[in-house]
């Protein structure tokens, strides 16, 4: 054994190997030479090679680097320019083959993964200064292959996507989801569905938004313990096809931009991949209340109902931009003809509601129910989405019944249903229609059209432009790339109760995330939701009167208000809060919102805004969910809580003035007003000074 004896400094020779510090230095010679000069080369060699496989890596590296991109077998991060990674993607179907990837101009390829060869490449793209953006695509080369990317959503704040029955902003995701078809769907009825109203984008609070390619057959699925989305391109059990003549290969494609702040960077992606309108609707119904008889008379309406139902609007002194006759006024779903016995004088209640003043629109709907006496005109003249082989109508369960889909398509079944629209507008002067569902979840699991649907929502787009014609005020629910078509599109229907589940408190997140959906003309439905007899707060078989005057509040503060349950059904208290609140919308509300609106047409920047849009340097401004902005200088913080009569404000940096006329000069930063007092009839709200 060795003993180690610390030596001083310049001994060199430690322990039992101890030498007179006078013997010839080179005493020993060749075994020492010769172990030197071995030693030496294997130095030089060590460190050819270490400097081969260091430039190789290196080189890799950089091949593997693109701009801010890093990409890894597994995924990639982009980072800011501090480092920090600002953006995440996890590789889940299959990993790549560095190896095989390149880059040139700007280009990185890799052309095989570990299961065999693939297509990927990610380009960069600078469109602007101020803007960097990846297009990414992932392509199987092999039929029954699926794709799967899944994008953290850890340590940053989400928006977009769809409407949800249970609506957070920032968005939030329960439990685990497999990824399934994403597409439009009616969660009013399925609460699991994807809404009536979605897009394939997503904005992050640190500056990134992700657009999925519309060729993409498009799955999303989630997890909240890994905290990811789910991103996935399938043609296995799946509603989309590929496009007629392609093999059913999947891709995955899509463009991650990332920008110098959330606003612009959001600005920067809906100018380049969103559709606008090209006019605004009808100033009145921003001005004005509309008035549906659906929450008041559900299918009990007729004619005695809505008469009286005017004439307690005009009685009680309330404005009305128009009356709407929803369901049911025909006899069969899928008729266009008045029901006789609850309609029997149509031609004279129409005319008597002009002279006093009333516009009318009418409920309709995509439907024809077996038992309609249009159902065989439909089956003749193959006016029908059908069964896969095409030959015949396929049939679906809608929430009344039975019945056909309209293939909107086709452009013979187009023409039947406008004509039909066009033959009720013309003959009783009805001024426009609701159109409701239209939601790809209302047809068949399998089907076939007129023109094949590669991806099923198509047919929502197509059954949004029958409302073109009629777009003053038309009113949708559902839409996919229907940013332009100029109507109002609403929220689907609400619940009446308070919290986030299709509730009162649910309203300012659905906006918010339609609004970053690009759709701006956005009526927030019924004022204290459909009152549903098992849905409903209150035990008088109306919605809670103190929930009814808070949704009410809110909604003035929207771009168009909505009553159905009148105020006078409650007493002369809740007639007063809204005589003021009406007021108070056409007077401080409409014009900026119509000022607001005139711009969507350049730019599809929202009316409502969330409050980081002037606050984005704010980490507190990403979370708040229960307070808006009109534009940029109208913020509103509604009281969203049962039994409270204030609640805390958030108020971002500036020159405020409150509507109680305080004045708050907060230059150096935000403000908190904790437990600021807000009674029943009052909704705060703060006018930017400067
Ligand atoms: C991303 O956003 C989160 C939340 O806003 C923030 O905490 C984090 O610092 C941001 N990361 C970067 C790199 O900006
Ligand atoms: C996106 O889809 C379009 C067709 O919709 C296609 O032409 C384009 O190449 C796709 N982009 C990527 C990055 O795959
Ligand atoms: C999310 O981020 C936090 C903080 O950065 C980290 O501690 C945690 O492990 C992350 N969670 C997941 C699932 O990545
Ligand atoms: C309404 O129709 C009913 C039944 O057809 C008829 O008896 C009545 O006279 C009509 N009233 C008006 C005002 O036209
Ligand atoms: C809306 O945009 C689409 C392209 O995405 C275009 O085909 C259509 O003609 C545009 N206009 C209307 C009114 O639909
Ligand atoms: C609520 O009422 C609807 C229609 O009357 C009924 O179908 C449903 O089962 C009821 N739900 C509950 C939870 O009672
Ligand atoms: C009705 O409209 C008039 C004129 O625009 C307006 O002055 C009035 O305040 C409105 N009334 C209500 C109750 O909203």
């Amino acid at each position: 054994m060795y003993q180690i004896v610390q030596g001083t400094v310049g001994d060199l020779y430690p322990g039992t190997f101890v030498k007179p510090p006078k013997q010839k230095r080179w005493g020993r010679q060749g075994r020492p030479m010769v172990f030197a000069t071995i030693l030496g080369v294997v130095l030089v060699m060590a460190a050819i090679v270490a400097w081969c496989y260091y430039t190789i890596s290196l080189r890799r590296a950089e091949i593997l680097k693109t701009e801010q991109l890093h990409l890894k077998k597994d995924g990639f991060t982009i980072h800011n320019q501090g480092g920090d990674v600002i953006f995440q993607m996890f590789f889940r179907s299959g990993s790549l083959d560095l190896d095989s990837c390149s880059k040139e101009n700007g280009i990185l390829r890799c052309d095989q993964s570990e299961a065999g060869k693939l297509n990927f490449f990610v380009q960069t793209v600078r469109p602007k200064d101020t803007v960097m953006c990846y297009r990414v695509r992932w392509e199987e080369l092999e039929e029954s292959r699926s794709v799967e990317h899944a994008m953290s959503f850890n340590g940053s704040h989400w928006y977009g996507g769809a409407e949800q029955a249970i609506q957070r902003w920032p968005m939030s995701v329960e439990g685990r989801e497999a990824p399934k078809p994403f597409i439009t769907g009616d969660v009013y009825s399925n609460r699991q569905d994807f809404g009536s109203i979605l897009e394939r984008y997503w904005l992050s609070a640190n500056a990134t938004a992700i657009k999925i390619n519309d060729s993409v057959p498009f799955h999303l699925g989630w997890d909240d313990q890994e905290k990811v989305l789910r991103f996935q391109a399938r043609y296995n059990d799946s509603p989309y096809k590929p496009l007629p003549g392609q093999a059913p290969l999947a891709e995955l494609s899509y463009r991650v931009c990332v920008g110098r702040d959330v606003t612009s960077i959001h600005k920067y992606m809906v100018r380049r991949y969103f559709n606008k309108p090209n006019k605004v609707p009808s100033e009145v119904v921003f001005r004005q209340p509309i008035w549906s008889t659906w929450a008041l008379h559900k299918t009990a309406v007729d004619q005695e109902k809505l008469l009286k139902y005017a004439s307690d609007i005009q009685k009680h002194g309330f404005n009305c931009s128009h009356l709407e006759l929803d369901d049911r006024y025909t006899s069969g779903y899928g008729e266009f003809e008045f029901d006789p016995e609850k309609f029997p004088n149509v031609s004279t209640m129409f005319q008597r509601l002009k002279d006093d003043g009333f516009q009318v629109s009418l409920w309709t709907h995509p439907f024809v129910n077996y038992d309609s006496a249009n159902f065989d005109v439909g089956v003749k003249r193959k006016l029908f989405v059908r069964e896969p082989s095409g030959q015949l109508p396929a049939l679906v369960n809608w929430w009344n019944g039975i019945g056909g889909v309209l293939d909107f398509t086709n452009p013979e079944a187009r023409e039947w249903y406008a004509s039909h629209l066009r033959a009720l507008k013309t003959r009783y002067g009805i001024s426009s229609f609701k159109f409701d569902a239209g939601e790809t979840s209302y047809l068949p699991k399998q089907f076939s059209t007129f023109s094949p649907l590669h991806d099923p929502s198509t047919f929502t787009r197509r059954y949004t432009e029958m409302a073109i014609p009629f777009n003053d005020r038309a009113e949708l629910r559902s839409g996919y790339q229907s940013q332009n078509i100029s109507c109002f599109f609403r929220l689907i229907d609400r619940d009446s109760v308070w919290g986030y589940e299709l509730g009162l408190k649910s309203i300012i997140p659905a906006v918010l995330t339609i609004s970053i959906l690009g759709y701006q003309f956005i009526l927030p439905d019924m004022i204290g939701g459909n009152a549903y007899p098992n849905r409903t707060l209150g035990s008088t078989g109306l919605p809670d009167r103190e929930l009814y005057i808070r949704w009410l509040e809110l909604s003035a503060f929207m771009p168009a208000m909505q009553f159905s349950i009148p105020p006078w059904a409650y007493d002369d208290g809740v007639v007063e809060i809204a005589r003021k609140f009406t007021a108070l919308h056409e007077t401080l509300v409409a014009p900026r919102v119509l000022e607001l609106a005139g711009e969507v047409l350049d730019t599809g920047d929202p009316i409502i805004r969330p409050l980081w849009w002037i606050s984005s340097e704010d980490e507190a401004a990403y979370k708040i969910d229960s307070q808006f902005l009109i534009g940029d200088d109208l913020m509103v913080a509604p009281v969203l809580e049962p039994g409270k009569q204030e609640r805390d404000i958030y108020l971002p940096a500036g020159k405020w003035r409150s509507y109680k006329g305080e004045h708050f000069d907060n230059m150096k930063g935000p403000v908190y007003l904790t437990d600021y007092p807000v009674d029943l009839d009052e909704i705060a709200y703060f006018v930017w000074t400067g």
